[in-house]
């Protein structure tokens, strides 16, 4: 029996990225789409603009376009609502008993809420009891971190443990595909690139620590770590890129760096989740890698690719990473997360809602 799922937010760019994700997933099953009173009343197949590959899904063509308010019939939600009217949303769904798993913001930096990526921060799951205090009815909110936070920590993480990280910079190159539809006006994008994100800088520097943090008695212990970001919009459809630097409190060789990221493996990887790339970070030694045409889709869009690893004469290190924003860096990560609290969460053991 698969679980029955809900889309908050179905018609937009992760929205589609869920579906497409989801249609033949083995354990999920789509029954339920939301989105705003634009297009509530539809069909999903006339309300949606089907802005990614392939064909839109035959079965979700004909599905009536809700409300995004509880009930409906699911399981759990999936959430992609825009960040500003999420908190009351997903709340009240967590509030009627449903088990949120959220791309949205709204939530991320609530201390008694995992900022989860799988294979870095899997024991953060363990704050969902805390959860029990502010939802009776059992119901919980999981969130994923910001797109371009996700492929940072995911890179930096396996430094951090083997190394420790003291400081990172990130620069960040993002795709178009991360400001949503219809998203940037073609006459500010094109023969140009935009040097403000609102709000993308902030949300690196302060999920960074959280993700990368401990779980002690509780809570989240914040990573020791400074973090600094400047977010730039670039003429690339999906594919959010960084050039990163690094300090770290004990220096590796160039060795044994490349090596920590090149044997990282995690606990999805050991349950063998669905949605679990068998390599979470690919290196890369050719001189012009990482590029968003050509290493967006490894791994099915869920593994990260690192190049460019060298000294750096500042920092200790630098190094470029990118990532598919809207599958590692939203849809497929918030599924990813679902599969670890069915095989590790509570989404393995309750009967909901
Ligand atoms: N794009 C990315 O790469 C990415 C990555 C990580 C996280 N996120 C986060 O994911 C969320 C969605 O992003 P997106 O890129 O998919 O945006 P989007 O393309 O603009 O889609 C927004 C979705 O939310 C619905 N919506 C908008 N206003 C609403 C309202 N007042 N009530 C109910 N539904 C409403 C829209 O429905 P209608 O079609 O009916 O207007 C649409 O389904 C955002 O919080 C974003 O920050 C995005």
């Amino acid at each position: 029996m698969k679980m029955k799922v809900g889309i908050l937010g179905a018609t937009g760019m992760v929205g589609q990225r869920f579906i497409q994700l989801l249609v033949d997933h083995p354990q999920f099953e789509v029954t339920a789409v939301a989105a705003s009173d634009r297009s509530q009343g539809k069909t999903y197949g006339a309300a949606c603009m089907w802005r990614i590959g392939g064909e839109m899904p035959a079965a979700i063509r004909s599905m009536p376009v809700q409300p995004p308010a509880p009930p409906l019939d699911c399981d759990l939600v999936f959430s992609s609502l825009p960040g500003d009217i999420a908190r009351e949303t997903e709340g009240s769904f967590a509030a009627a008993g449903y088990p949120v798993i959220s791309n949205s913001s709204a939530y991320r930096m609530d201390e008694d809420v995992p900022l989860l990526i799988p294979e870095v921060n899997h024991d953060h799951l363990g704050l969902i009891e805390k959860q029990k205090r502010r939802y009776s009815s059992g119901g919980f909110i999981v969130t994923n971190p910001n797109c371009s936070t996700i492929m940072l920590a995911l890179a930096i993480a396996p430094m951090h443990a083997s190394f420790g990280v003291a400081s990172t910079v990130a620069t960040t190159l993002q795709a178009l595909s991360g400001a949503g539809y219809p998203g940037v006006a073609s006459l500010d994008i094109l023969d140009n690139v935009l040097p403000y994100i609102g709000g993308e800088e902030e949300k690196i520097e302060a999920e960074t620590t959280k993700i990368l943090g401990k779980f002690v008695d509780n809570r989240i212990e914040l990573a020791p770590m400074a973090v600094s970001a400047q977010c730039h919009r670039v003429n690339v459809v999906d594919g959010h890129m960084a050039a990163v630097r690094v300090k770290f409190v004990r220096k590796p060789e160039l060795r044994e760096l490349r090596e920590s990221l090149e044997r990282f493996r995690s606990l999805p990887q050991e349950l063998g989740l669905f949605s679990a790339p068998a390599r979470p970070i690919v290196v890369r030694d050719e001189q012009d890698r990482p590029q968003p045409r050509l290493d967006r889709d490894a791994g099915n869009g869920m593994t990260i690719t690192v190049g460019r690893l060298m000294p750096d004469s500042v920092m200790d290190y630098r190094f470029v990473v990118l990532s598919h924003n809207t599958i590692r860096g939203a849809a497929g990560a918030a599924i990813l997360n679902a599969e670890l609290l069915v095989a590790r969460g509570p989404l393995g053991t309750r009967s909901v809602p």
